[in-house]
């Protein structure tokens, strides 16, 4: 039998997230025996999970239903989200969310102290549990201390993962750079739990940190696992121009509301019900994101926003809710219009437009994480399991990321238990990665004129003008062709930084690599899916077809060019299809 020394493990977690961090703790606490190791090619609490802002939804009320929590996701999923793991998601969301407080997650409390929940986007009633508008910060710092208890939890930080080790049709660990010293590693393990969250930065406007270059779902898709529903991109209506950064949908929670150019409240110009002083339930500014990004572009055509240095802009007014509201429950969304805008919201209105968010798609799992791929599972925003259809509901994916993320940990634990041999090709895989490295980008291909950057802003102009809020076969076509050619450009490039320590442009090359690798299924399941449903809007399919497209798209890799397509059905339990209403 083959062995690693200690770099040898049971469970190995890539990604360090919120999804990473809820899953390894979850196999330390279903066998204390087993070895876990989490890889991050950042320090844990640098994870994009530490950016999330609004909260986490969990029924928890007395006037709330786990079936509303259900049908509101179903509906805002515009029925394309599978009802079994939806159910288990709203079941399982209040104990995980109640396992956080006792693990001292500091929630907002009421006036009574009981847990204080919020409006959110789309959401029948109050269910978001948050920590004021720092949510994720909170999440994650809770559940990285709690890591630090457990003596079976390593950690490898700042490994950058840059293959999944497949033999004898099982995934048996990775390969990964030590960043500190160029040196490639394999990292063995029984099983493997991608969490390496979404690919927001496959489009040039986005809320993601820089991180976030679909890592986890290129290697999978790279080793022959399906990529599931990739044409749906979420767009959040409200990120600050300029940066990108997000203004909380908690804002419009608490009350805010969107004006045009001429002060008018236009949402009520796109069924979604009349304005109203206080905030409405799944009605105006709380409406589902998609619908509101929609609107948003529309009211651009009609010339009713305002033009700016970064593209064109609406105002998001929180004046009224007054100095202490914003102050409480609002103060990073204060801090950030402060530090970036150099405007205050308590008497000044907030520049906000769309801004590329989340992935409804992602790795294929079945509702236990795992992957068709013997010993791969994933979860949180990497993988699709699929509880978000075509367009997620603002504070439904902190909680996905600790329900999936304890399944996957549970269920890889139990894999990794049945202690299969390792195979003896893993050194001859480690071998063969540090080669593939050395000569793509190590060797001076000579005379080419294209850089990492250059590459990318391509990408990211492809994306945004082929792929945004709005599609359509001739703009999808054109992406298609442009990020065929970037890959094949990518192939001939060759770094200036020749040195092993720290090397962030080898880094950056192949996240620029794992970027082109789910652009091509986002465009390719946008083109052949010819409906709009949710986030996936097709200018020349406009209506939806159940008939034809109840179904999830899956992306495999071809041997050349783009990816082949084939479909799943949605699993329907107790929600049939029917129309997304709205407003009233
Ligand atoms: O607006 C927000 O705070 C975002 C929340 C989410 O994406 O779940």
């Amino acid at each position: 039998m083959a062995r690693y020394g200690p770099n040898e493990h049971d469970v190995l977690i890539v990604g360090g997230g919120g999804a990473g961090l809820r899953a390894a703790i979850a196999v330390a606490e279903t066998d204390a025996d087993l070895d876990v190791a989490v890889v991050s090619k950042v320090y844990p609490m640098r994870s994009h999970t530490v950016a999330a802002e609004g909260g986490a939804a969990a029924v928890i009320k007395e006037n709330d239903s786990l079936d509303e929590h259900a049908y509101d996701t179903i509906s805002g999923g515009d029925w394309l989200c599978d009802q079994d793991a939806v159910e288990a998601f709203v079941h399982e969301a209040p104990e995980e969310m109640l396992r956080l407080e006792h693990w001292g997650c500091p929630w907002s409390r009421e006036e009574d102290g009981s847990v204080a929940v919020r409006s959110f986007g789309g959401m029948t009633n109050k269910r978001t549990w948050f920590a004021a508008d720092k949510t994720g910060f909170h999440m994650l710092h809770t559940m990285f201390q709690t890591t630090l208890k457990y003596d079976p939890i390593q950690r490898y930080d700042e490994y950058f993962v840059t293959r999944l080790l497949v033999d004898d049709g099982r995934c048996q660990g990775v390969a990964a750079i030590e960043l500190a010293t160029g040196k490639v590693e394999v990292i063995a393990a029984r099983s493997v739990i991608l969490c390496t969250g979404g690919c927001g930065r496959v489009f040039p406007f986005t809320t993601n940190g820089n991180i976030k270059s679909g890592d986890g779902m290129a290697l999978a898709y790279r080793a022959g696992v399906p990529l599931k529903d990739m044409e749906f991109v979420q767009y959040h209506p409200t990120g600050l121009p300029f940066t990108g950064l997000l203004i909380t949908e908690a804002a419009r929670a608490e009350g805010g509301y969107l004006l045009n150019k001429d002060g008018y409240r236009y949402l009520q110009d796109y069924d979604l019900g009349e304005p109203t002083e206080k905030p409405v339930h799944r009605s105006m500014e709380l409406g589902p994101r998609d619908r509101l990004s929609q609107a948003f572009e529309k009211e651009d055509q009609k010339g009713r926003t305002i033009e700016g240095p970064y593209g064109s802009y609406v105002h998001l007014d929180i004046q009224h809710l007054g100095e202490e509201v914003i102050t409480k429950k609002l103060p990073f969304v204060r801090e950030l219009c402060l530090k970036y805008e150099n405007i205050d919201p308590i008497r000044e209105l907030i520049p906000v437009r769309p801004v590329v968010h989340y992935m409804m798609g992602g790795i294929h799992t079945d509702i236990n994480g795992a992957t068709p791929l013997e010993g791969l599972f994933a979860a949180g925003e990497a993988a699709c399991v699929s509880i978000n259809g075509a367009n997620r509901l603002g504070s439904n994916s902190l909680t996905e990321l600790l329900v999936f993320g304890g399944r996957a940990g549970r269920a890889a634990a139990e894999y990794a238990s049945q202690k299969k041999e390792f195979s003896s090709a893993l050194p001859a895989l480690q071998t063969d990665e540090s080669n593939r490295i050395e000569e793509n980008f190590f060797t001076d291909k000579g005379g080419n004129p294209d850089t990492v950057s250059s590459i990318r802003e391509e990408m990211h102009k492809t994306m945004e003008d082929g792929a945004g809020i709005y599609r359509s076969e001739a703009s999808l076509k054109e992406s298609e062709a442009v990020i065929n050619d970037l890959q094949e450009r990518l192939q001939k490039l060759s770094i200036q930084d020749q040195s092993y320590t720290f090397n962030t442009e080898l880094v950056l090359a192949h996240e620029l690599s794992y970027m082109l690798d789910v652009a091509e299924t986002i465009i390719q399941s946008a083109l052949q899916r010819t409906e709009s449903r949710g986030s996936h809007q097709r200018t020349d399919h406009p209506d939806r077809d159940d008939e034809n497209f109840l179904t999830h798209s899956l992306a495999y890799k071809a041997d050349r060019g783009s990816p082949r397509i084939e479909y799943k059905p949605v699993t329907i339990t107790r929600w049939p299809p029917g129309e997304r209403v709205y407003g009233s």
